[in-house]
């Protein structure tokens, strides 16, 4: 079944598992946007989940996502150490995984393959984002998590038009946004854009979700959405997927990244991500 834009936006309301974000995230964004919390508030907040405070303190400590050079202990600490924002941001990382989880067993292995790339973009954004001294890299890290969160819905919710979509990439060699255009008269970044505002996600998030793959449309957000691009186009080149999309000119040049500087990049990326997805994603 085919549904039109507006009936997907109605539908993505309705979704109950996709409605809010982890309930934990959404409490965590309350605490933020209410000048009356303290830090050791929301510590004490995010400390009532166990499993999520030790994968949160794996991650704050893990080279991949490292922020500072102290070792963090605690959650109070991280919180300190962190900042607000930056733990809200680590909060949503590591929640996301939990709203998708039902999907046909035919689709199993593409989902893993979604979760390695996504992940692999958010470790890519990040590494970029240090490299051209962007103020905000844990902002890019989940930037380039959800950049392809569109696709996901896809895959849970429309698995027979999904599974088109597949088809016709392998069988006209066609892009995915053009082979989801045949299909569903959309693609994967108008879906990911509506989450992201139905989220209330930063807007900087969602022009990433919205315009990877054509940063130079880009008007308020360049810099952060070529981040995502060219985090992307590195991680499929990583992946040695055959079908590496272009890297845009201007979304290279707004970086002003060295050409001497890419492969020291990938290195750390190659390495880096591995550690990301055996936390973040690791095989049951
Ligand atoms: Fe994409
Ligand atoms: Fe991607």
């Amino acid at each position: 079944m085919v549904l039109d834009k507006d009936a997907l936006w109605y539908r993505i309301k309705k979704m109950n598992s996709l409605s809010t974000l982890p309930e934990i995230y959404d409490r965590v964004s309350d605490m933020i946007n209410d000048p009356k919390t303290s830090a050791a508030n929301l510590a004490s907040v995010i400390s009532r989940d166990e499993t999520l405070v030790a994968k949160l303190l794996r991650i704050a400590n893990s080279p991949f996502y490292k922020a500072t050079p102290e070792k963090i202990t605690s959650i109070t600490f991280a919180v300190a150490l962190l900042g607000f924002n930056a733990t809200k941001n680590l909060v949503l990382s590591v929640s996301i995984f939990d709203l998708f989880h039902t999907f046909e067993e035919s689709l199993k292995v593409t989902v893993r393959g979604f979760w390695k790339h996504s992940i692999t973009c958010a470790v890519a954004s990040k590494i970029i984002a240090q490299n051209a001294r962007h103020k905000n890299p844990e902002e890019m890290f989940v930037s380039g998590l959800l950049h392809d969160i569109g696709k996901i819905v896809e895959i849970q919710y429309m698995p027979e038009d999904f599974k088109k979509i597949i088809n016709i990439i392998n069988t006209k060699e066609v892009s995915m946004k053009d082979a989801e255009e045949e299909v569903l008269k959309y693609s994967h970044t108008d879906v990911g854009k509506m989450l992201g505002v139905h989220w209330n996600l930063s807007p900087r998030i969602i022009d990433c979700v919205r315009l990877h793959h054509i940063p130079d449309k880009a008007i308020e957000n360049l810099t952060e959405v070529s981040i995502v691009h060219t985090a992307n186009v590195l991680s499929h080149s990583l992946e040695l997927d055959y079908k590496v999309p272009v890297l845009n000119q201007k979304a290279w040049e707004i970086l002003n990244l060295k050409i001497d500087s890419l492969e020291p990049i990938l290195k750390q990326l190659k390495k880096e991500s591995i550690e990301a997805i055996a936390v973040l994603f690791p095989k049951k």
